[in-house]
């Protein structure tokens, strides 16, 4: 990574950089949402699409004030919902790594739809597939 980058990722690490340039609330929840359709529209998605409730509205919402905080942000998830571990939320689902790629695969193209810099998606995308790829529980 050049000195350029590396500068870039340590600002956007600072406070709550991520969290404003991801456009607030209001920018996470439609990364949320298009996330989500994403899902709906991929035919590489449709088994994970298949874990989830039929009506994906709550999902939408959790996945969005998750994000917040995920990106030092507003708490937003735990002030409904409570604290959430990923592993142990995930535990009760099959989730390989056919599972975990399609899960990345709607967020690269979500992140792909935001008006955000090139840089930034890239930041993005790397600091989910960490937490994706401990939520993967089989080969
Ligand atoms: C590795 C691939 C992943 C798969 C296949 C997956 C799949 C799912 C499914 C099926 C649900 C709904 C569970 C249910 O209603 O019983 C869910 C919930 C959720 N997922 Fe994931 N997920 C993945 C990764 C992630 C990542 C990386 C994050 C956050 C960065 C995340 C955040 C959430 C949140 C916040 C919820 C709601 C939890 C709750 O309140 O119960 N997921 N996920």
């Amino acid at each position: 990574m050049s000195d350029d980058l590396q500068k870039l990722h340590t600002y956007y690490r600072e406070g709550d950089h991520q969290f404003q340039i991801a456009g607030g609330v209001e920018g996470i929840t439609k990364l949320a949402n298009d996330f989500y359709d994403q899902m709906e529209m991929l035919k590489e998605s449709r088994r994970i699409l298949h874990m989830h409730p039929t009506d994906l509205t709550i999902s939408r919402e959790k996945l969005a004030r998750f994000l917040c905080g995920y990106m030092n942000g507003p708490e937003l998830y735990e002030e409904k919902y409570g604290p959430l571990a990923l592993g142990p939320a995930h535990s009760h689902l099959a989730i390989g790594s056919t599972e975990k790629d399609a899960w990345l695969l709607c967020m690269e193209k979500a992140l792909e739809m935001q008006p955000y810099a090139q840089e930034f998606k890239e930041f993005m995308y790397m600091r989910l597939c960490t937490p994706a790829s401990r939520i993967q529980n089989r080969p």
